[in-house]
């Protein structure tokens, strides 16, 4: 009697290991490896440069973190430093004054979209989905715009901004959050 009692039990097990084999291998095929761009990263310094002159990107105390899935969507939000945002008299998000709603829009950006990597795992391309700054929502950037260039420890990220026909230059360094000796699981 106790065969009839372990062998289905046998049969749940096979089939349990069958099914999460299965799906691994699903994941792993369907993004890209390695991809060394995979992994929350956070604002260290931003730089504008317009007319050859540059400033700080948004003020002195930038707050940002920018996440490249593994599923190749990123989530980007930066803020000048939140504690010189203003907050709002009435309380409402959609009730603000002028100079509030100004000051918000002036010192944010927020923005989704998808992005590539190269076969070697650098970043290749993004298009932005949705932006705070709707001029750039559905925009396709490569790296002629934008460089996004982990160095070799994989702890620090370069980005590198310019759209063609603007002489503006963004560059912000991008630290590294987490473990993983500094690189992570996707490499
Ligand atoms: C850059 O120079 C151009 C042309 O001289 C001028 O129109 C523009 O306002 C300047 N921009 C900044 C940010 O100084
Ligand atoms: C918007 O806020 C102002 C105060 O800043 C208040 O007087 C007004 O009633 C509010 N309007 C609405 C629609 O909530
Ligand atoms: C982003 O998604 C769109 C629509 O599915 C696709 O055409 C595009 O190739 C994807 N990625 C990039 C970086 O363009
Ligand atoms: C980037 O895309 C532009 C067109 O949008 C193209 O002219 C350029 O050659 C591309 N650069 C790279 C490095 O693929
Ligand atoms: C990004 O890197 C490529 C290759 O090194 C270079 O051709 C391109 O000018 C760079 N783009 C920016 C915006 O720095
Ligand atoms: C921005 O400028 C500051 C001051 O010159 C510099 O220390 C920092 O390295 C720059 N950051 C980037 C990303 O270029």
């Amino acid at each position: 009697m106790q065969h009839f009692a372990v062998l289905p039990s046998l049969a749940v097990l096979l089939a349990s290991t069958l099914v999460a084999a299965t799906h691994v291998s699903f994941v792993d095929s369907e993004y890209p490896t390695p991809n060394l761009v995979a992994g929350t990263w956070s604002l260290a310094t931003a730089n504008i440069t317009q007319n050859g002159t540059t400033a700080p990107a948004f003020g002195d105390h930038p707050v940002g973190i920018l996440i490249f899935a593994p599923t190749l969507y990123f989530s980007e939000l930066i803020t000048v430093d939140p504690s010189t945002l203003p907050v709002f008299t009435s309380n409402s998000k959609t009730n603000g004054t002028a100079a509030e709603n100004a000051a918000v829009v002036a010192g944010t950006l927020g923005q989704i979209g998808n992005y590539t990597v190269a076969s070697d795992g650098t970043f290749k391309s993004e298009v932005i989905i949705a932006s705070t700054f709707p001029n750039w929502i559905g925009l396709y950037r490569n790296t002629t715009a934008l460089n996004e260039t982990v160095d070799g420890t994989g702890r620090l990220m370069h980005e590198m901004l310019h759209d063609p026909g603007t002489s503006t230059r963004v560059e912000i360094l991008w630290e590294r959050v987490g473990g993983h000796g500094g690189r992570n699981e996707w490499r």
